[in-house]
Formats: structure tokens, sequence, C-alpha cells
């Protein structure tokens, strides 16, 4: 005989999956996407997992999807019992991103912690508040000029190494490049040299990207959502490992310069940048003013807008929300998608051509405000933008300055994947030659 308390857990069960299967269903009918099928307990993911890899079946998935839901402009896609609703075009980006209750960010965030840690990157909205307006000074414009020797000395040293790649066939260039950011990042955040470059022990960006390729799959996972689980398995393990790694390097890097500063040790003459961490420990005042800067950035905006490095942001939904006469309700994370965002057709004609002329003053003032956003707008943009165009400015102009760049693999040929920066599936053969080099 089965024992009553087996039957009674039988039925609960049974009562918590047709509550939440009845939930879904009223929901997908008032919002675009396709209807999952209501014993269909894994909903869109079964898409995913069918595919021939992880990364390439989100990539896939998000294809038909924004596709197919081109005219309603946002669609959901439930992960089990989880509406993630995104959004592709440039009127329904600025009603989400300028409604200032949907200012939190998505509660998968969470699981980044381990990799990002606690700062306001993930932090609630009330939290990140009075951090932000910490930070947001030490971005200033005479304080990003005071970095520009470092960007070109590490741009230098990049260029170097890259000299030294010439005579091959091709190389993959992500490495020295993320290399050459970290010393950047460590430079002038934390005023240390640490020559990642230099040193092929560093395992930093190989431990973020790894991380981060677990993070995604993470998201497809149900199971993996309950954290005693998901640290229980070999991923999971992986995951923490490298989280560990890289926050221990962090950790180190903080204390050293804590102590430099202690000892009264701040800029000197040989450094004459101050680190982004003195300028907070000095806790300085800096008047907000708009950086002024001429400089040509049609075509590192077209690259943004093709290749967007954060292809996917997100925001919580705290309570039932209307957006373009959609109903999305309380517990989704609405997710601007700016890879499709930054192919409207309506915007950019021939949206996979590699056009710069599109950013000329004259083009760039037919560009909704909200049709290009690779740093986010409103109270939760990048607030390291600046840092970030003058940064790649200096490196992409150090390179073309010194070598001439060609990809063996066809633009069309080369399969992305979002983890959740976008990144080539499998590396992009690059040539290099140097320009000084004749012999070619
Ligand atoms: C190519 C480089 C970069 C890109 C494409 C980028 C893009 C973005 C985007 C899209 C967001 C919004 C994320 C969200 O809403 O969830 C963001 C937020 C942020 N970014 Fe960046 N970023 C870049 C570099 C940087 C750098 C160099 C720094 C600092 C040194 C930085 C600091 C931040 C911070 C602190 C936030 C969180 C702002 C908040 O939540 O209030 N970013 N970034």
């Amino acid at each position: 005989m089965i024992p009553l308390y087996a039957i009674f857990g039988l039925l609960g069960i049974l009562m918590v999956f047709l509550r939440y299967s009845l939930w879904r269903r009223n929901y997908s009918q008032l919002m675009p996407g396709k209807r999952p099928w209501f014993f269909n307990i894994f909903g869109d993911l079964i898409e995913i997992w069918t595919a021939k890899s992880v990364p390439l079946g989100i990539m896939e998935l998000l294809r038909k999807r924004a596709e197919l839901f081109q005219k309603e402009k946002i669609f959901c896609i439930w992960a089990a019992y989880i509406p993630f609703v995104f959004f592709v075009r440039a009127d329904v980006v600025k009603e989400l991103l300028k409604n200032n209750k949907l200012n939190d960010k998505s509660w998968v965030y969470e699981w980044i912690q381990p990799l990002m840690g606690k700062g306001h990157i993930t932090s609630s909205y009330e939290k990140s508040k009075p951090r932000r307006k910490a930070l947001v000074p030490c971005f200033h414009s005479d304080i990003l000029r005071s970095f520009v020797p470092v960007f070109s000395n590490e741009a230098q040293k990049l260029v170097n190494v890259l000299q030294k790649e010439t005579n091959k066939d091709f190389i993959d260039i992500v490495e020295p490049v993320s290399l050459c950011a970290v010393d950047i990042t460590c430079e002038t955040l934390f005023g240390i040299t640490i020559d990642a470059l230099g040193n092929k022990d560093l395992k930093s960006p190989e431990s973020f990207s790894r991380a981060s390729k677990i993070y995604m799959s993470k998201i497809i996972s149900p199971w993996h959502w309950i954290d005693i689980i998901f640290r229980n398995t070999k991923v999971g393990k992986e995951f923490h490992y490298n989280c560990d790694e890289l926050q221990k390097l962090t950790r180190n890097m903080i204390e050293e310069k804590k102590k430099r500063y202690l000892r009264g040790e701040k800029a000197t003459q040989v450094r004459k940048h101050k680190a982004l961490m003195e300028l907070l420990l000095d806790g300085q005042e800096l008047s907000e003013e708009e950086i002024e800067e001429e400089m040509n950035t049609f075509a590192l905006a077209e690259s943004s807008r093709l290749y967007p490095s954060v292809s996917l942001f997100a925001r919580q939904v705290n309570e039932d929300t209307k957006i373009n006469g959609y109903t999305i309700p309380r517990g989704a994370s609405c997710v601007v998608c700016t890879y499709y965002l930054h192919r409207d057709p309506e915007i950019y004609p021939d949206p996979e051509k590699f056009d710069p002329d599109r950013f000329l003053r004259e083009n760039r003032i037919n560009i909704p405000e909200y049709a290009f956003v690779p740093f986010s707008v409103g109270p939760r943009n990048c607030i390291g933008f600046k840092y970030a165009e003058i940064e790649s400015k200096i490196i992409v102009t150090q390179i073309v300055r010194n070598f001439t760049v060609s990809s063996l693999d066809e633009r069309d040929k080369i399969k992305l994947m979002l983890t959740p920066t976008l990144n080539p599936h499998i590396p992009v053969r690059i040539r290099m030659r140097s320009r000084l080099d004749q012999s070619y």
C-alpha cells in the first residue's frame, strides 16, 4: 500500500506544477513568443539543448525569435517557468530604460557576483546610487586625460608583442589584446603594474572566459539554479575555482594599494596619473564636466553597432508592467538585446554592411537615441564608457599604424556566441604584417 505522506507529497507537487503551468499559460498569451505546451516543464530551453552547442543554440534561438517577432518588437523566451522578455527595437527599449521602476538588475546578475564581486554593476538601484555618485567623478575628463600615457605605453607594449607574430600565417589576437586590457586596468584602477602581457603564467583572462561560459550554461540549466546542486557539480566547482582565482588577484591588488596608500606613497614623479582607487581614497569632489573630444569615432561606433561587446543586459520586473501594450509579469527579466537592436533594418538599411558613414554627423541625427546603446542609456548606463572609448581608440590606432591586419575568415562565416559578452565561437584567424616590412 502507498503511504499517505507519499500521496500527499505527489498531490502537492502536482498542485505546484498545475499552478505554475496555468500562470505561464495565462501570461504567455499576453506577450509575443512561442507558447510552450502546457506539460512542457522546460519551456523554450529544449530548443537550446538540441543545438550543437549551448552558446550557438542561444544565438540561434535569439535569431529565430528576433526575425519572427520583428513587428512585435519584443518576445518572451521561457526558461522553464521564468520569463525572459527580449527587446529588439528602439521605441520599446526607450520605454524600458526610461521606466524608473525598472532600474534594478535582473536576478540572474546574482550568479555573476562570484565573478564580478558585489560591486554596483550587479547591485540593486538603491544600493548602487551612492556608489555611482562616488565613482562618476573618477571618470572626469582631466583624470581620463592623465590616463592617456598609460593607454599609449601599454598599447606600445602590445605592438612589440604582436611584432613578433608577424612571421606567422595567422594568430588569435584576443589573448594579447585581453592581456593588454588587464595591464591597463590594473595600472589605471589600482596603480599597480602586473605586466600580464609579458607574464604567460597569469591566468586571469582564461579564468574570466571559462567562468563566463559556465555562467551562460547555468542560465539554461534550471537544476543548476539551486546553488547547493550547482556547487557540487563539476562545472560548478570549475566556475567557483576560476572566480576565486580572479577575486584573489583583485583582493591582493586592493590590499597592496591600501598598504602603499597608508605608507603615504601616492602618485610619484614617475607615475604622473593618479589611480582611480587613489581618487576614491582621497574622496576628491570633482565637478561633472562634459568631456569634449573631437576624435574620429565613426569606425569604432560602427564596430560597436555590429559587434557590441555587451550584447545583452537585463532589468528585473518587480510588479506586472505594461510595455508597448503587452503585460510583462512580476518576476520577469527584461533583456535589451543590442545585437539585434543594432540590426534594425528600418534604422540601419543593409544592416550587416560595415558602413562607418552611418555615424557621420549629418547621418547620425537620423539614428534615434535608443537605437544605438552599446553602453546602455539612463541611470544605470556604463560609467566607464569614455574610458573604454579612449582606451580602444588608442589601442586600435597603434595597431593600425604599425600593421596591416586581415582576417583569413570571412565575416559571414564567423559564428558568434554570447558569454554574456560577444565573442567568436572559434578564434578568428588574423594575419598581421608589419608596415615596415616590405618583404611580404
Ligand atoms: C567596451 C567596453 C565597455 C562596454 C561595451 C560597456 C558596456 C556597459 C553596459 C552595456 C552597461 C550596462 C549594463 C547593465 O545595465 O546591466 C555597463 C555598465 C557598467 N560599466 Fe561598462 N562597458 C565597458 C567598459 C567599462 C569600463 C572600462 C568600466 C570602468 C572602468 C565600466 C564600468 C561600468 C559600471 C560600473 C557599470 C554599472 C553601472 C550601473 O549599474 O550603475 N565599463 N557597461
